[in-house]
């Protein structure tokens, strides 16, 4: 696909992954907005790049989502692309955690719901001009699932499913669907963890993901994600020993 110039939304734009694909879309000419719940965070946003449009939304909420589709659709009618890159993480012990309830609905809602509601919400806009694309971020968690994170695990396979069967749906329409399975990246999701060497940058990511849509390859696999997935296919105990224990 093209990737000059579009006009496309990267929610939880403002810092890690959603901000460098973000800088990479306005150095490829395109009209890039970002949105995010801290308004701090999307005033630097705005500092540092004052070609980069900002909008407050909690994708989670319904009313800022429909309030912020309706600003899209009278401020940014050219829309055409749609990155579903907002995500949390919560690490913790199913069985035993006493806050458990409210961790299982906020992932659910921000790395789930909220992607299934907005895509849905913006698709008659991007069925609109001659090429569009929606791009979920998922993780290669979502296939071979770690032991630390069950929810945020559970969310991006079925992330992964959605993907897929979305792209099977909209075969012959002007939207393509691409699925980013994302490797570990170094962000403020993963700082502090002890694995730090292995860890791509986000602005190495961001590059290859651009690569690949101009290519039209939709599922998306940078960096280690390769090499996992491989091996999950031929030594699936080895690889699932490996992550499953972390
Ligand atoms: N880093 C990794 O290793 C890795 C691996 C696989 C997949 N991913 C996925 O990549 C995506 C980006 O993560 P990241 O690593 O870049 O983490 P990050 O730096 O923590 O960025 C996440 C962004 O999402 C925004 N966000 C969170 N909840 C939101 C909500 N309810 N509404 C709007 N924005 C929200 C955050 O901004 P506010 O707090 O201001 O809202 C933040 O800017 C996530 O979907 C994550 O699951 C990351």
């Amino acid at each position: 696909m093209q990737i000059t110039g579009n006009t496309v939304l990267i929610t939880g734009g403002a810092s890690g992954i959603g901000l460098s694909m973000a800088r990479m879309f306005l150095e490829n000419r395109n009209t890039v907005i970002v949105c995010g719940r801290n308004i701090h965070k999307l005033d630097g946003v705005k500092r540092q790049y004052p070609g980069i449009h900002t909008v407050q939304c909690d994708v989670s909420s319904p009313i800022e989502v429909t309030r912020m589709v309706e600003y899209i659709a009278s401020h940014f009618p050219s829309l055409n692309i749609l990155v579903n890159n907002a995500g949390i993480q919560h690490q913790y012990d199913f069985a035993k955690d006493e806050n458990a309830l409210q961790k299982i609905d906020e992932e659910i809602d921000i790395n789930f719901r909220a992607v299934a509601r907005l895509t849905k919400m913006v698709l008659p806009n991007l069925e609109k001009p001659p090429e569009a694309a929606i791009v979920n971020v998922s993780s290669f968690l979502g296939i071979v699932p770690k032991r630390s994170a069950p929810l945020y695990c559970a969310t991006k396979a079925a992330l992964h499913a959605f993907s897929q069967s979305l792209r099977y749906q909209l075969q012959g329409t002007p939207v393509k669907v691409f699925e980013i399975i994302t490797p570990l990246v170094d962000t403020d999701m993963t700082k502090g963890r002890d694995d730090d060497a292995g860890k791509m940058s986000p602005e190495s990511l961001a590059r290859e993901v651009i690569r690949n849509m101009e290519k039209d390859r939709y599922e998306i696999k940078p960096g280690r994600t390769k090499l996992v997935l491989f091996l999950n296919r031929v030594v699936p105990s080895l690889i699932r020993n490996a992550i499953g224990k972390r």
